[in-house]
């Protein structure tokens, strides 16, 4: 039976052929219905229909969204959402002028957080991850990628996938996991990085695979982290296995990762903070989405993404918060959005397809969900707003009202 969900005064469609829009700003782009309302059954979206013309009496449940603007539901395609302990005492160290960098020289960063990491049970990820998970979902997002990676052995990336499983399991919208074994070298492997590279692709990287925890691999591509060759063995092994390929690349030195993605056919290069024209020349005509991740330049007061330059180059954009203690410790993908526009000189209309369509595609999902059309998830984000530039207009404000995953209402702002 089916679900009408009636009266909006608009509906951004971001309707597409391709997988994905470029971040084009022209209204027309995202493809605006105007008083219309949406038939949902089992799941999915059946029909769009003008207001003037709807028989309630046909449909089993009515949601009334009178006044209200519906957005595909968001689709946050980089976090690192599961992670225990805090790094309150090195923000202090940052406030003081020590980089990030040089935090992480000095035992801090990613490595202090795997430090709590492994400690911390499977239970006690779950009870802190999932209120982080519930703030995404007040926020519009019904579809939310999170990483492994601050556990570096087999044991703890274990972990970390099986929580993220569980929060799928548990959570009314849909987990994305991704392995991220190569995040970083442990301690244990500091001075020994061939091993720790074996380890990955001999050992973690088939299991993850083959027990199904995760569908897609992700790797750091850093002076400080994974060189360009090293991450090489570790696509090879995730693509022998199956698994989709994303990568971390460019965030401080631009040493080739951009050219590791395109020769393995990843779906997605992350950070670019410091991709060079050259290496960005490259993503010209590839399709291959650019995750934008602007609360890091926010947050480490460094220098933000090329954005305009990446779109006038046909590269579709993506954003998201990039969500984790040290680089990011921003959970609000409006505020992203924000960023987007007032450090990225983007327009609204450039930036929903990069939290709705091609962020979907950079998850390999673009086929069910990211954009409102007939057959695809019926995943709304409803706010109570006369305009989309609304959302971005009112910083530091909440506009949603609903969060819908497949047809059910999973949030509601408007308590009774
Ligand atoms: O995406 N760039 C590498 N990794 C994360 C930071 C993780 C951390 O500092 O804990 C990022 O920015
Ligand atoms: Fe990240």
């Amino acid at each position: 039976m089916a679900t009408l969900f009636k009266n909006f005064s608009r509906i951004l469609t971001l309707q597409n052929e391709k997988g994905y829009l470029f971040n084009l700003p022209e209204e027309k782009n995202l493809s605006i219905l105007n008083d219309f309302s949406i038939v949902v059954e089992e799941g999915v979206i059946k029909d769009f229909l003008p207001n003037s013309n709807i028989i309630e009496a046909k449909f089993e449940k009515v949601v009334d969204c009178r006044g209200k603007l519906a957005l595909p539901g968001f689709v946050e395609c980089h976090t690192h959402t599961v992670f225990a302990g805090s790094r309150g005492d090195e923000f202090k160290l940052k406030l003081q002028g020590v980089d990030y960098e040089e935090i992480a020289r000095r035992g801090g960063g990613i490595i202090s957080t795997v430090k709590a990491t492994r400690k911390a049970s499977e239970e006690e990820l779950l009870n802190l991850a999932k209120p982080r998970a519930w703030e995404f979902i007040s926020q519009g997002v019904t579809t939310l990628e999170i990483k492994s990676g601050y556990g570096l052995d087999f044991e703890t990336e274990v972990k970390l996938l099986r929580v993220i499983n569980r929060l799928n399991r548990e959570l009314p919208i849909e987990i994305v996991p991704t392995f991220l074994g190569a995040h970083a070298y442990p301690p244990e492997f500091k001075e020994n990085h061939s091993d720790y590279v074996k380890i990955l692709t001999e050992r973690v990287i088939p299991y993850v695979a083959q027990n199904n925890l995760a569908r897609s691999c992700d790797a750091f591509c850093e002076l400080t982290a994974f060189s360009p060759e090293e991450v090489r063995l570790v696509f090879a092994s995730a693509k022998e296995q199956g698994m989709n390929l994303k990568l971390h690349t460019d965030q401080f030195n631009s040493i080739g990762g951009i050219d590791v993605a395109l020769e393995f056919n990843a779906r997605s290069v992350e950070h670019l903070e410091a991709v060079t024209d050259d290496a960005l020349r490259k993503l010209n005509g590839q399709e291959i989405v650019a995750v934008l991740l602007p609360g890091v330049s926010f947050f480490l007061k460094y220098q933000y993404a090329p954005a305009k330059k990446l779109i006038k180059n046909n590269v579709p954009v993506a954003f998201s918060t990039d969500f984790n203690p040290g680089s990011s410790h921003i959970l609000n993908l409006h505020l992203i959005m924000q960023l987007a526009t007032f450090e990225m000189n983007l327009t609204a209309e450039q930036i929903l397809p990069g939290v709705t369509i091609n962020a979907a595609r950079a998850l390999g999902l673009s086929h069910e969900i990211g954009s409102l059309q007939i057959g695809k998830n019926a995943d709304f984000a409803i706010f109570e707003a006369k305009d989309y530039s609304d959302i971005i207009y009112n910083v530091g404000r909440n506009l949603l009202v609903y969060t819908v995953k497949k047809g059910n209402l999973v949030y509601s702002k408007i308590r009774n």
